[in-house]
């Protein structure tokens, strides 16, 4: 029902199948209004639309003709129509003279692709007893609502108001649920008010608990200026009544704020509206006339939106695209900022790798989840003994190592002058130390921060510096960066001539290797008299052998390796059970073998630290290897979808 295509961060490209048609999400859904529409259904340019069934259903005529004619005809639409319940109107008004039965078997008679049940939208801030009991309801019509339908797809609601704990409560029980969407629900004053900082946090408790395999919908978001950190967050769906609202108001949407006409000097964008009519034409438009130009607009800026948020999730730039957009309101930064707070699901969504490089666009760029990911996993790699910190160069800076070390200052007691354990890292923003051996590995060669380094960036490295020198024995640093980072250093050493810089290639394919599969895979894989193969054009290392056989090749795009049949043999030797495992069942087996790609259905358990973008070892129920491949997904959402691709096999027969 529900496919990823692309991921970034807990973002993803996907798509929806219902049955007048597929849509591609992220989406925007233009509602409808069954009685005061102003602009024609197909005129929108929506793949999906919605609109709400409890206002048909109030309308004698309206709930005639949707009866008889059907609720395409009814709107003139004939792709996928989501239907919302009477909740809206019962948030409102107080009270609605419909039971949930009553709603659901409405919509499957007029025959909606997706309907709603009656859920409670509780506002945020009440006290804890109203969201409590108000949920039980919620929850209480979710499930009745599974009973009562038939042939619609269902959306369960999250609710629980502004409590963290009662929204992953909520989004837990519906996870239960045999239902395919979850809007999250009675948002809407947040957005107003722009609270998008306790936003964060109802999306992500809700999203935390939520199946992966299932659309989750930001209800009555619909400005686009929340589009791209919601997307950020793992929502795929929005509904703009928006469009219309703002237009009602003489106000023009735009992904970075409002404007209202009569403040405006130049028309704000490049749309067909915008091409065509002058400020001063509008002025002088008659209101309606006006009013449909406005929505024609918001609609388009909207939509224009959307694709820029599918396009950075293709290419791996959400989060640069997320960090431009939130510094158009200080509200929308502070709830950016907010986000860092939920660092470890973020992690485990990222994909390892990306088509584009990190961007630094300022302090926030340092919390962000590859700098986290990368020191979790650099950390456990490293013995701390002595260290030689230097200045960074061009990237790779393997390849522009300096030939002396110039002046030194030196943190710890001199314990040995042994080369072999100095360990050598570059320090550079946003990564901090980067060893020597892993300077080729995604993103610490792919990424561009300026020279001119801001005053939490210089702090950053301080500390890091200082809580290292704690850490290691003995630390050496580059003269030339202790100004740099205003480092306050005094001790010099006055034996730089003895410290070597130099790459040992065989260190380096076992620390990345260590990086990429887990603390032993660089033994299990590069053990023996191994062969490094180098690039002739390049210099850098482009195969490992053993012998004849090809144990792996380390992309140049990314510096990770892709595993050979030697390889994955190795590593499946001796790493244990579940690392780096994809494990299939029975009937899956002869297509692994034959290299045939891995569906989600068919893994029954795979090792939980699996990333998007893995090389992984495909098994059988005996932990026998079958084949090998790349994840595409993460091992949460391998387990979760019954539908699409888990792996890419490379290769099968072994
Ligand atoms: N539209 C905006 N918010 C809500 C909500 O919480 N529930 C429903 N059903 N519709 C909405
Ligand atoms: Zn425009």
């Amino acid at each position: 029902m529900f496919e990823i295509k692309h991921k970034d961060n807990l973002g993803r490209t996907g798509v929806l199948k219902t049955k007048n048609g597929i849509v591609k999400t992220p989406a925007l859904m233009p509602v409808i209004h069954p009685r005061k529409q102003i602009i024609d259904s197909k005129e929108l340019g929506a793949d999906i639309v919605i609109t709400n069934a409890y206002i048909i259903y109030k309308n004698e005529e309206l709930q005639e003709k949707a009866l008889r004619e059907g609720l395409h005809k009814l709107i003139n639409f004939d792709g996928p129509i989501m239907t919302d319940s009477g909740s809206f109107q019962l948030s409102e008004y107080g009270d609605i003279d419909m039971e949930n039965k009553e709603i659901i078997e409405f919509q499957e008679l007029i025959g909606s692709d997706i309907g709603t049940s009656l859920d409670i939208p509780t506002p945020p801030y009440v006290t804890r007893s109203q969201a409590e009991e108000e949920l039980k309801l919620t929850i209480k019509r979710a499930k009745e609502s599974v009973k009562y339908r038939k042939e619609i797809l269902l959306n369960s609601v999250v609710q629980g108001s502004t409590f963290n704990d009662l929204r992953s409560y909520c989004a837990s029980e519906l996870a239960k649920l045999d239902v395919e969407l979850h809007p999250i629900g009675a948002v809407v004053p947040l957005m107003e008010n722009y609270q998008y900082k306790d936003l964060v946090d109802v999306v992500m408790s809700s999203i935390s608990e939520l199946p992966d395999s299932r659309p989750r919908h930001l209800m009555g978001a619909g400005h686009p200026m929340i589009f791209a950190l919601a997307v950020a967050m793992g929502c795929d769906l929005f509904d703009s009544a928006a469009y219309i609202l703002y237009a009602e108001d003489d106000r023009f949407l735009t992904a970075h704020g409002t404007y209202k006409l009569d403040n405006l000097y130049e028309m704000p964008c490049s749309c067909e509206i915008c091409s065509k009519y002058s400020v001063e034409e509008l002025k002088k438009m008659e209101r309606e006339e006006r009013k449909k130009l406005i929505a024609k607009h918001n609609l388009m800026v909207s939509f224009a939106e959307i694709r820029i948020i599918k396009q950075a999730i293709a290419e791996g730039n959400l989060m640069e695209l997320v960090e431009q957009r939130c510094r158009s309101h200080p509200r929308l930064l502070e709830a950016y900022r907010h986000l860092a707070n939920y660092m470890e699901i973020m992690e485990r969504y990222d994909p390892l790798y990306k088509k584009s490089a990190f961007f630094y666009t300022g302090p926030e760029s340092l919390k962000r989840v590859e700098v986290y990911r990368y020191w979790q996993k650099m950390n456990e790699i490293y013995p701390k003994k002595r260290l030689l910190l230097l200045n960074s160069s061009k990237k790779p800076y393997s390849s522009y190592l300096p030939k002396k070390v110039g002046k030194l200052y030196h943190i710890g007691s001199s314990s040995s002058s042994n080369t072999d354990d100095l360990q050598i890292m570059f320090v550079d923003i946003p990564f901090g130390l980067i060893p020597l051996e892993l300077d080729e590995v995604y993103p610490l060669a792919q990424n561009e921060s300026p020279d001119i380094i801001d005053e939490s960036a210089r702090e950053y490295i301080q500390e890091i510096i200082e809580l290292t020198a704690e850490e290691y024995e003995e630390v050496f640093i580059e003269a030339s960066l202790a100004e740099k980072f205003d480092l306050g250093l005094y001790r010099e050493y006055d034996g730089s001539q003895d410290l070597e810089i130099k790459l040992n290639e065989k260190k380096k394919i076992i620390c990345v290797a260590d990086y990429q599969f887990g603390v032993g895979a660089g033994q299990a894989l590069f053990e023996g008299n191994v062969e490094i193969v180098k690039s002739k054009k390049t210099g850098k290392i482009r195969h490992i052998y053993y012998g004849e056989n090809l144990i792996a090749t380390m992309r140049a795009s990314d510096g990770f390796f892709v595993l050979s049949k030697e390889g994955a043999k190795r590593l499946h030797s001796r790493m244990e059970y579940p690392q780096n495992r994809v494990m299939v069942n029975k009937e899956s087996e002869p297509f692994a073998q034959e290299g045939k790609s891995i569906f989600n259905k068919f893994v029954i358990d795979c090792d939980r630290n699996i990333r998007a973008n893995d090389e992984v070892l495909i098994v059988n129920e005996n932990d026998e290897l079958l084949a090998f491949g790349k994840s595409l997904l993460n091992s949460a959402e391998i387990m979760d979808f019954k539908v699409g691709q888990a792996i890419k096999t490379r290769k099968g027969g072994i």
